[in-house]
């Protein structure tokens, strides 16, 4: 067991914040900051000793790489070990941005950072501290979310606290994040380009940027069948759980709320939109309006955390659409709910 010493300081994300993360940061150690998709549990990306410190403090299984986030288009030539055209097409449209791209890894990053696979993950975040701080470190920064494994993302601060307090020595508070799910993954190491995690970034968007179908992982709404080997190593894991047990529910507001009504019980709660919410008669969270995707992705991390602050043992979770970006919030909810689901 590693033990931890470390007195975590918040500090906002000013001038005097910034420059504080830059030098731990370039000293080898670990800072929690702010992204425009999820706050990030960041280290220098060149430091192999560093970046698993990285694993230890989040308790992530060795088998699952990092993000390596960038300030500047041309560093994306010291971390991959090859840039096609493609790449740099996808970077224009959507860097700045919740995009993250695979590409092969350049000899720059070690192995540690990519759970010593040959391909390197890359993403240039729009977030304005996130970017003076990669600056004032002067590095390149692997930084998965700042969750300790399993648990759902950190949107704010003090999310990130309550996984974190007493594992690194900083977080810099950047405030809410304004997309709220992590960023879209998606791999032109394979043949056709695929996406292996949905975000706000869609592979609509993405087919139309590189004039080519885009792929999506089975994965995302099905899981992983018995014995595949994942195209992600993060689809491998439950994720996102909160302690309640999740079980997403199918329907329009008039079935869904009937449903939950009539299965009201000790200890369950509802994670609904905010249409459902004067009919309800069991305890409710709302993750946005059943219309609005991007504000569902905004809210649903934190959603997930209130649901367990108020001691929900199950939850009914309203099933939001499952195109567009609201791919992305039907994915973490699936994985939420540990793939159990009611068609109504
Ligand atoms: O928005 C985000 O992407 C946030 C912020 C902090 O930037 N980061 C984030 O990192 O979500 P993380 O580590 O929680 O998720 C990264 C996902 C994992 O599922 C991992 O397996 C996958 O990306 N991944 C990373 N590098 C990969 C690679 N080389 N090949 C395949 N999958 C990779
Ligand atoms: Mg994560």
């Amino acid at each position: 067991m590693t033990e931890y010493t470390f007195d975590t300081q918040v500090l906002p994300g000013d001038d005097a914040g910034v420059a504080a993360a830059g030098r731990l940061l370039a000293a080898g150690q670990l800072v929690g900051i702010p992204t425009e998709t999820v706050y990030g549990l960041a280290a220098d990306a060149t430091d192999a000793a560093a970046v698993l410190s990285i694993y230890a403090a989040k308790e992530r299984p060795a088998d699952n790489p990092l993000i390596v986030h960038i300030a500047e288009l041309e560093e994306i030539y010291n971390i991959a070990a090859e840039v096609p055209e493609a790449a740099l097409r996808l970077a224009k449209a959507f860097w700045p941005g919740p995009l993250t791209i695979i590409l092969p890894r350049g000899k720059n990053i070690p192995p540690e950072v990519s759970a010593g696979l040959d391909t390197v993950s890359i993403r240039m975040p729009s977030h304005p501290v996130a970017r003076a701080i990669i600056k004032a470190s002067g590095k390149p920064l692997a930084a998965p979310s700042g969750n300790r494994s399993g648990r759902p993302s950190p949107t704010e601060a003090r999310h990130m606290l309550e996984d974190m307090n007493g594992r690194i020595p900083l977080i810099v508070d950047g405030g809410e994040c304004s997309v709220g799910v992590e960023s879209t993954v998606m791999t032109l190491c394979t043949q056709e380009p695929l996406v292996l995690r949905p975000g706000a970034v869609t592979a609509e968007q993405l087919s139309a940027v590189l004039g080519c179908p885009v792929l999506l992982s089975h994965a995302i709404t099905e899981g992983l069948k018995e014995g595949e080997a994942p195209q992600s190593p993060g689809m491998k894991y439950k994720h996102y759980a909160p302690k309640a047990e999740v079980t997403l529910v199918v329907g329009d507001t008039a079935q869904y709320t009937a449903y939950v009504n009539a299965h009201a019980e000790e200890g369950r709660m509802a994670l609904c939109f905010a249409e459902d919410e004067p009919a309800l008669q069991i305890p409710c969270v709302v993750y946005g309006a059943a219309d609005k995707p991007e504000q569902q992705a905004q809210q649903v991390f934190s959603a997930l955390r209130r649901l367990d602050e108020c001691g929900a043992k199950t939850v009914l979770a309203h099933c939001p659409q499952t195109g567009g970006v609201a791919l992305a919030v039907y994915n973490r909810l699936l994985r939420a709910a540990a793939f159990r689901v009611i068609q109504l």
